[in-house]
């Protein structure tokens, strides 16, 4: 018999944002595992499927964990039903599952990405039917096996897409109330605060508590893996329950029970409030966060400790009307003079115009992206006491 992917090695690719692949290159050095080359849609390691279960379930950063199975040169659909047909299918998924098929598709032939889809679905079930006679059953759920074709000019990659859901979905987030950050893109800001968990971490205007959340699950060095309970891997032959276990055993191991000081999620809409317990509950660390219903203003801040607070304001393309905004993001100013003193202040918002108002000297504004908007997160070093004559503002 073959062996399966469980015990063979291929190139493994971890897609991530484009704006996000430092952080996501940096969480795979952390988790020791060699890094063969850097693309611009995502980072290739190399190793088993026990390796890719691993960086599914650790990942905070990423979107897709991609297995490869066959590398070849296509031209046209004929090619790629040809290519596809070749693969030995039944050594990785049985014919009484359910798969479907996703695809990155720039290829001169193909106008409509679908029909890449149906031409690999075809050749998956042709070579089902003609090896068992069965063909297993196929349409675009995601919660079995899940296939992903890279088809660029005649460049044609055929991956088993192991995380399943993509692991952007960190399995905590049931209510995403409004404006609801991406998880992902939340763990990437609380990485990029540089946040010390013996410190105090604030985050006013919590919305469902993404921020507040990602933070609290870093503090204590709790991993997706130990939250999220299902991902493509699980349905591909030669998976073992056992594999997951032993992950998740060494990985709870490694789970501190509390931090020096309760994370604090604050704003002023008690709906928003309640998702955020929600999702907190789910995610298991709303014993480490205090819910605090309240203008931004009025949120509890320790003093005298050198914390982190971060605020992700409305900007005015999704939620919130530009003009009041501008008075919002003066009170933000106020708020980080006022009440911050000594902590590290960040404001994540996609609109530069506004971020203007908040009237402090930013010392470092980093580029990301929500939703396809360009935005940054403003960093401002709020200095305590005596020295609260440095804070530079804008003119
Ligand atoms: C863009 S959303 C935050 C989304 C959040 N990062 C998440 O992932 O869900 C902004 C939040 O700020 C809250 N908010 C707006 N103005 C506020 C104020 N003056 N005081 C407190 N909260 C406020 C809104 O209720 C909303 O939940």
């Amino acid at each position: 018999m073959k062996t399966s992917i469980f015990e063979q090695s291929s190139d493994i690719l971890i897609t991530c944002a484009p704006d996000l692949s430092a952080l996501t290159g940096r969480e795979i050095n952390q988790l020791s595992i060699p890094i063969k080359e850097i693309l611009p849609h995502g980072i290739v390691v190399e190793g088993t499927a026990q390796t890719a279960m691993y960086l599914c379930m650790h990942l905070r950063t990423a979107n897709k964990v991609l297995f490869l199975l066959k590398e070849a040169k296509a031209d046209t659909p004929d090619d790629l039903y040809r290519i596809a047909k070749k693969i030995e299918w039944d050594t990785l998924f049985p014919n009484d599952t359910y798969f479907s098929i996703d695809s990155f598709v720039q290829n001169s032939t193909i106008r409509d990405t679908r029909f890449a889809n149906v031409k690999c679905k075809d050749a998956i079930a042709d070579y089902f039917v003609t090896k068992t006679g069965k063909r297993p059953d196929s349409g675009p759920l995601r919660d079995k096996v899940v296939i992903f074709l890279y088809w660029r000019e005649s460049d044609l990659s055929i991956y088993l897409d192991l995380s399943g859901e993509p692991i952007s979905r960190h399995g905590y987030r049931i209510n995403p109330w409004k404006a609801p950050m991406a998880e992902p893109l939340a763990a990437a800001v609380v990485m990029t605060t540089e946040w010390d968990p013996s410190t105090p971490f604030i985050n006013p205007m919590c919305g469902s508590g993404t921020i507040a959340i990602e933070a609290a699950l870093m503090g204590i060095q709790k991993i997706p893996g130990l939250v999220r309970k299902e991902y493509g891997f699980q349905h591909i032959l030669g998976y073992e329950q056992s594999m997951f276990d032993a992950i998740k055993n060494l990985a709870l191991n490694e789970v501190k029970s509390d931090l020096p000081f309760k994370i604090i999620a604050s704003d002023h809409d008690q709906r928003a409030l309640d998702a955020a317990k929600e999702n907190a509950s789910l995610a298991g660390v709303e014993h480490l966060i205090d819910f605090v219903l309240s203008d931004f203003q009025d949120t509890p801040v320790e003093p005298g400790q050198a914390g982190v607070v971060v605020l992700n304001p409305e900007y005015g393309e999704r939620l919130g009307n530009e003009e009041s905004l501008e008075l919002t993001y003066k009170e933000i100013g106020d708020f980080f003079k006022q009440k911050c003193g000594g902590y590290k202040g960040f404001v994540f918002t996609g609109n530069l115009d506004l971020a203007k108002f908040i009237g402090l000297k930013p010392k470092r504004k980093i580029k990301f992206y929500s939703a396809k908007i360009e935005c940054r997160l403003m960093q401002y070093e709020l200095y305590a006491g005596t020295k609260r004559v440095v804070f530079k503002t804008v003119e």
